[in-house]
């Protein structure tokens, strides 16, 4: 009888529109060569206002707190059909934390992969904040124009936060209004340091919200006072300075150099080998933000030091955008280029599962996501990997990929858990029920009404048989983007 389940498969297949992006190229941009100073480079990008001018002094050049709101304003206005704005929270002092959403459906939830950049962590590292504007006005820009842009648009939802402190940044100073380092405010694996929720700053609430609302996949922090691409771990076990790489080393040194060879000298760096660093080999910290993105987000974050001035003349930031734009653009479109993306599907209606993906060998575990069941596993091209998606109630299901340079699309069909013995094990996700009503209905089952369980057993699967022959039609005429074969 639990034969009529049959494994359904879509395989992968390489998209080759994406897969030939080269991300050591750097374009040089010409937008600003007219420009010497940072106000001559934000009004390309804003209207002429005297207001600006005023308080341009008192932030040295940089857009003030309200400057960034104002320009984060007139952003959404500007690129309205590809962007919203929202606020995260606000800070110690009131300020609200704004970010700039990016996507050819902005705010829609769809089976893409999300990004965050979030600048201006430390106070006095205000580069960050000044480049996350150049970088939306840029995309809003060349949207339809320049085919990263297009790609970005249309196959990432990109999430922009200027600053994370802006009260440490009109302070001019490290921490927030507190003063408290933000990057040592998360709750850390290697010491209890933080898990005083109540003692938790409300910058780093917010973010902690924020991502529990957004799965992202991968993401970026904007800091100053060095050039390197930093990765996790930032600490450990034993506080001393050593590498101390986490399970998906091999896929954050990938990423780190995605953003230090597109970098224009990153790369070049004399103190780091490739201009990237394991962060605890560096210097290790605790309660950062990084380990705490990867290990209870899911989401795979580098930490950017972009330039050894923190607080560069602002006639310098037209530059420094320069430098940075291909290195910014590249990392973002990294989720699309590369790794392992999909959906997982029941084979019964051929509903989306949020089930999990791993790799054999990895100790890590990838959620997909609950409206389309769709998962984006970042991973440094491989010979080999074994990718196995799982779901409780459900059979799990691996298959072997060969990850060249160009990302790879396996969609799983997973079959409901049938034990030998006839017992249907509901899975969790078709109930709606709690586990203790499972557990009595199990029990009912079992108990009283073998036989009618038997016979329902056999009307269950012909009911299974007659879904499957359906589901393997929709999906064979299915015409997707990217090629994908059925293996059955
Ligand atoms: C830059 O300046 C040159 C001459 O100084 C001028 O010909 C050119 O049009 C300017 N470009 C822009 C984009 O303003
Ligand atoms: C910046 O440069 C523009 C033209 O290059 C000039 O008009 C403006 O006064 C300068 N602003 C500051 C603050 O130096
Ligand atoms: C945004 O609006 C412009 C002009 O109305 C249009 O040409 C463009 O296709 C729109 N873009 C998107 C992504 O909707
Ligand atoms: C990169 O270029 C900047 C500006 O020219 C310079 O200050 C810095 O030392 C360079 N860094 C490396 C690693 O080459
Ligand atoms: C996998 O990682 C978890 C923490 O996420 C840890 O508790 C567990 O021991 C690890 N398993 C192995 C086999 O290393
Ligand atoms: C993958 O599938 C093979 C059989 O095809 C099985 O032997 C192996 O244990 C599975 N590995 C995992 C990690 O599930
Ligand atoms: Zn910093």
């Amino acid at each position: 009888m639990t034969l009529l389940f049959f494994l359904l498969l879509l395989a992968s297949t390489l998209s080759p529109s994406l897969a030939r992006g080269s991300f050591q190229s750097l374009v040089p941009s010409e937008e600003f060569k007219n420009c010497s100073n940072a106000s001559c480079a934000r009004h390309l990008l804003e209207d002429h206002e005297p207001q600006v001018q005023a308080s341009f002094d008192l932030a040295q050049g940089y857009m003030t707190n309200d400057d960034l709101e104002r320009a984060i304003k007139e952003f959404a206005q500007r690129c309205s059909n590809i962007s919203r704005i929202y606020s995260i929270g606000k800070s110690v002092n009131g300020v609200p934390l704004w970010v700039i959403e990016i996507s050819d459906k902005p705010g829609q939830e769809e089976s893409e992969a999300a990004f965050k950049y979030i600048g201006n962590v430390h106070g006095d590292e205000p580069v960050g904040r000044e480049l996350l504007i150049f970088l939306a006005n840029w995309l809003c820009d060349n949207h339809l124009k320049d085919p990263l842009a297009t790609l970005i648009v249309e196959n990432v939802h990109l999430h922009l936060l200027p600053s994370m402190n802006p009260d440490g940044f009109s302070l001019r100073k490290r921490g927030n209004a507190n003063n408290i380092d933000l990057n040592r405010d998360f709750p850390d694996q290697f010491t209890s340091i933080n898990d005083n929720e109540d003692l938790r700053q409300p910058e780093t609430r917010a973010i902690m919200n924020w991502l529990r609302d957004i799965r992202f996949t991968a993401s970026a922090t904007l800091h100053g006072g060095a050039l390197v691409a930093n990765y996790p771990w930032d600490g450990s076990d034993d506080k001393s300075t050593k590498y101390n790489g986490c399970p998906d080393d091999d896929a954050f040194q990938f990423m780190a150099s995605i953003y230090s060879h597109s970098h224009y000298n990153m790369s070049s760096s004399k103190e780091f080998l490739g201009g990237i660093t394991n962060g605890a080999a560096w210097y290790p910290l605790y309660g950062g933000m990084q380990d705490w993105n990867y290990i209870h987000a899911g989401c795979f974050e580098l930490t950017l030091e972009i330039s050894d001035n923190k607080w560069p003349n602002a006639a310098e930031l037209p530059i420094i955008w320069r430098y940075n734009k291909m290195s910014m653009l590249n990392l973002v479109a990294s989720l699309v280029k590369t790794g392992v993306h999909g959906r997982i599907y029941s084979s019964g209606e051929g509903r989306p599962l949020p089930g999990f993906i791993t790799v054999s060998g990895i100790n890590y575990t990838v959620k997909a996501g609950k409206p389309f069941g769709d998962y984006h596993r970042f991973l440094a091209p491989r010979d080999r990997y074994q990718v196995v998606a799982s779901m409780p109630g459900f059979k799990s299901k691996n298959i072997s990929i060969w990850l060249d340079d160009g990302p790879v699309t396996l969609d799983f069909v997973l079959d409901p858990e049938i034990s030998v013995k006839g017992s249907v094990l509901q899975n969790v996700y078709d109930c709606n029920c709690n586990s203790k009503n499972k557990l009595e209905f199990a029990q009912f089952l079992w108990g009283t009404h073998l036989e009618v369980y038997f016979v329902f057993i056999v009307i269950l699967g012909f009911l299974c048989f007659l879904f499957q022959r359906r589901v393997k039609g929709k999906f064979s005429t299915r015409s997707v983007g990217a090629k994908r074969s059925v293996v059955v």
